[in-house]
């Protein structure tokens, strides 16, 4: 058990206290981030003259030494030392002697670990954007091959009218995008640096806290030093943002799933994205998926522990805050391994469009632009409605789609039918003449189509 704080102790910590305190199992996790954040400070404790200037090369040569060992297997990470932060500077000690003892100065674990914490964290708000805007280039390019692929749009998950496939996708797209439109605001937000802060009230040294916020590439120092070591709000946000998307890859998997089904068929989940049954040899299940939607439960649990650990706290720093990283590292991972999932799992997707169009035939999706279509000839809405709504009862009798019908049957529910009702009424005819801002009628989708890949040009502005 080695410590940084025996001297004012008599004696040993009770193994099981140590275990329950110690956090070196998972804050390992951020050892790169430690050492970014020590070499930082210990640049500027040489730039103000805080330590010397040999010292601080020292510091760095050591400290750079224990990443390299550390990356190339010769320096074990072990749970003799209590958390990361200790067992880097015990090492440190080791390698470089008394000069070591000197890293800590002006600073306190409870600014580090909310530095390394936030430099972590900044990292995956990067990376879970990265894996968002691939997803939303494989989104954008089945729209652009499928503006013709016709299929139903529901309510209530009943037949309503037609759409496309593209822009049944394009819902998904805006989602998708108004996700990462958040973390981008996350990200600006929560990038100032706490390092300088302290336990909780600064420090007497002659820290130059915007030279460490520059080093780190922060827009500069946090301006509290009590709020800077007991701030969680930015992982709070992002866990709030990773359970959204967890939310729209738990919907988009919802549909899949159903679209998969042996009673829909209309797409057929890749043989590499599904799994089979040791019991019933017929079986192809959507297992992705649905663990996709299964495990949006654990992103949502990590959001609201971190939020009730925050409730009580009260200023500055309590150990309650270490609280803040085991279920959080498991949601960032769960969301990264989704995003990445689906996306796999849609770009090898097939869509059966014959299948989707019939449905779309059969299911009467084209009974407002009937109804319309009689309004067009004179007929008030409601006797419009009325009559169409006949229409439909008589083709269920049939089993068949109004557009199957001759125009005799037509006339006999109301004589106002004419030839053109066929042209009219046609799925094309129904998407097409769609054409307000934001419907699936084709002209109006390759207008949005235009302005979402000028989203992706300037993603990163
Ligand atoms: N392991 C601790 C955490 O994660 C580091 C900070 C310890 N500070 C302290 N005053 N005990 O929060």
């Amino acid at each position: 058990m080695a410590q940084l704080w025996g001297g004012r102790f008599t004696k040993e910590t009770d193994k099981l206290v140590y275990q329950f305190n110690a956090s070196i199992s998972f804050d390992q996790r951020f050892f790169k981030q430690d050492i970014e954040g020590s070499l930082a400070h210990v640049r500027m404790l040489g730039k103000q003259q805080i330590i010397t200037t040999k010292e601080m090369e020292d510091i760095i040569e050591g400290l750079q030494g224990i990443q390299q060992d550390v990356e190339n297997g010769s320096l074990q990470i072990t749970d003799e030392y209590e958390d990361i932060h200790s067992f880097v500077e015990a090492n440190l000690i080791d390698r470089i002697g008394d000069a070591g003892k000197k890293l800590h100065t002006g600073r306190s674990r409870n600014d580090q670990v909310a530095l390394d914490m936030r430099l972590y964290t900044r990292g995956e708000v990067l990376e879970v954007r990265e894996l968002i805007k691939h997803l939303l280039t494989t989104i954008l390019s089945i729209m652009e091959q499928n503006l013709d692929t016709y299929m139903p749009g529901f309510t209530h998950l009943q037949k309503a009218q037609p759409v496309t496939l593209a822009h049944h996708f394009g819902a998904y797209f805006e989602m998708f995008k108004r996700d990462s439109q958040r973390l981008h605001d996350i990200y600006k937000r929560m990038n100032y640096c706490p390092l300088g802060a302290g336990a909780l009230a600064g420090t007497t040294y002659p820290l130059d806290r915007d030279y460490t916020a520059e080093l780190l590439q922060f827009y500069g120092p946090t301006l509290n030093s009590m709020d800077s070591v007991s701030d969680r709000d930015y992982l709070i946000e992002f866990l709030s943002a990773l359970s959204t998307i967890m939310m729209h890859l738990s919907r988009f998997s919802e549909e899949i799933i159903i679209w998969n089904s042996n009673e829909y068929r209309f797409v057929e989940i890749d043989d590499a994205f599904s799994t089979g049954s040791s019991i019933m040899p017929q079986k192809k299940n959507p297992d992705i998926a649905e663990l996709v939607r299964g495990k949006t439960g654990r992103v949502y649990g990590a959001l609201v522990s971190l939020l009730t650990t925050m409730k009580g706290i009260p200023l500055a720093y309590n150990k309650d805050m270490q609280e803040d990283k085991e279920l959080t590292f498991d949601a960032f991972d769960t969301a990264k391994g989704c995003l990445h999932l689906i996306d796999g799992m849609l770009a090898t997707m097939k869509f059966r469009k014959e299948v989707m169009e019939k449905s779309a035939m059969m299911g009467f999706t084209n009974a407002t632009d009937a109804a319309d279509y009689l309004v067009g000839k004179g007929v008030p809405f409601r006797d419009a409605h009325s009559i169409i709504g006949r229409l439909v009862l008589y083709c269920i009798d049939k089993n068949s789609s109004i557009d199957a019908l001759s125009l005799d049957e037509l006339k006999t529910i109301s004589p106002v039918f004419e030839q053109d009702v066929y042209d009219a009424i046609s799925l094309e005819t129904c998407v097409s003449k769609r054409l307000t801002v934001g419907a699936p009628g084709q002209e109006a989708m390759q207008k949005v189509i235009a302005l979402e890949k000028d989203f992706l040009a300037n993603y990163d502005k």
